[in-house]
């Protein structure tokens, strides 16, 4: 049976990657791996494949960047023809970004069944454009598999059949979990001159972070108070990038004298990195998870988070934009006063293996 699944951005790759494997290695199934090209530099694409030691993928889109609409709709035309094609039996996206959405919506006008993998999660915050993405694609996906309980809560609240709803756990730790001897041998604390335990990683690419000059000044301002007293390092996202350069921000950066703007990481060396931060500043998704399960302390630069698992359970705190706060929760942490992380169930490793036991179910 051919079950397609859809990789487009950065944080695809880790969700999608354990699944293909399970179903590789499964006698029941044959997966065919579509890249959407949503993300095409090498260190946001390329690098991923090569660590997580994906094939090539079978199709590759090559839809690039544009405006919402743009980015949607190219992946829709060029989706559409790989249904026409490869009829599989059912599609999987994972995840909330532009592909995902795009690709659910092509596969179940087809009456092709759509599973969501990382279904259920809500920020209950309408502009951000992977909320939207979140509650359309759950909406039309067949089979929703789930990361943490509050995920199948807010699916059933939403009037969801609950025998559409899996909880699985997260397979993006299953991929953490495989490469964590690869990631250990990773050389990025020497090559960036980053002492074990004592540097703040940075990662920072929401819109209403980095598009909002103001908020984005109060931020930086946060950061140049913090690397006084702790190095930072920011691996720096091309959003973010270009927005430096649009508010001709270089400046503020090159006069920190303890900051190191650095490229996008790999993933061996951004999980080495993460796991021997003293602190993760950041607004991503999947950072906050990771943080939790290797229990570094994480103060995520939003004021919600679709993920709030990580913070009842992980080591996860929400410090919004205030340049104030973010410095008070930090000196916290330097201080000693961190939350002790406890890893939510199924964030095991095993998640993937869940996922192939659904779909055997549904499928056989
Ligand atoms: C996208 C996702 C976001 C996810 C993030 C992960 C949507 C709506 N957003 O945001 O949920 O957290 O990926 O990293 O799907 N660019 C490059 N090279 C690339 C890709 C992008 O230079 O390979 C630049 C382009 O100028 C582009 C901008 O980054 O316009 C934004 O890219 P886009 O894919 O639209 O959104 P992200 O901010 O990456
Ligand atoms: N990541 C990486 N290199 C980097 C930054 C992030 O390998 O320079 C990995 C990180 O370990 C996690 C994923 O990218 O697995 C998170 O992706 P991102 O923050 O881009 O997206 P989000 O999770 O916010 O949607």
């Amino acid at each position: 049976m051919k079950i397609i699944l859809v990789v487009g951005a950065r944080p695809n790759f880790m969700k999608v990657g354990p699944v293909y494997f399970a179903l590789r290695d499964s006698e029941y199934f044959q997966p065919y791996l579509v890249h959407t090209g949503q993300h095409y530099d090498k260190k946001l694409s390329q690098v991923f494949f090569d660590h997580l030691g994906f094939p090539e993928p079978d199709r590759y889109l090559g839809v690039g960047s544009g405006t919402h609409a743009e980015q949607t709709a190219k992946v829709m035309v060029e989706f559409e023809k790989v249904l026409f094609s490869e009829k599989p039996e059912l599609v999987m996206v994972a995840g909330d970004v532009n592909s995902t959405i795009a690709c659910a919506l092509d596969a179940v006008k087809l009456h092709i069944p759509v599973a969501h993998l990382e279904a259920g999660l809500r920020s209950f915050d309408s502009d951000m454009p992977e909320e939207i993405n979140r509650i359309l694609t759950d909406s039309i996906s067949e089979i929703l598999l789930t990361p943490s309980p509050d995920g199948d809560d807010n699916l059933t609240k939403e009037g969801i059949d609950s025998r559409k709803i899996f909880f699985v756990g997260n397979a993006m730790i299953d991929s953490l979990k495989k490469h964590e001897i690869e990631a250990e041998n990773s050389n990025v604390l020497e090559k960036f001159a980053l002492e074990k335990k004592n540097f703040g990683l940075i990662t920072l690419h929401r819109p209403s972070n980095v598009d909002n000059k103001e908020n984005f000044l109060k931020i930086i301002n946060a950061f140049d108070h913090i690397q006084k007293q702790l190095p930072l390092v920011f691996p720096i996202h091309p959003r973010t990038l270009n927005r430096i350069d649009e508010f001709s921000l270089k400046s503020r950066f090159d006069n920190m004298q303890n900051f190191k703007l650095i490229e996008p990481q790999g993933y061996f060396d951004f999980l080495k990195m993460e796991k021997y931060a003293k602190i993760v500043l950041t607004d991503s998704g999947g950072i906050q998870e990771e943080t939790t399960v290797l229990d570094v302390p994480c103060l995520t630069i939003r004021e919600n988070t679709e993920r709030p698992i990580t913070i009842t359970q992980g080591t996860n705190k929400l410090v919004g934009t205030d340049t104030e706060k973010i410095i008070l929760e930090t000196e916290k942490i330097l201080n000693g006063e961190n939350s002790v992380g406890k890893t939510p169930e199924f964030w095991d490793g095993k998640t993937a293996e869940r996922v192939v036991k659904v779909f055997k179910d549904y499928l056989t």
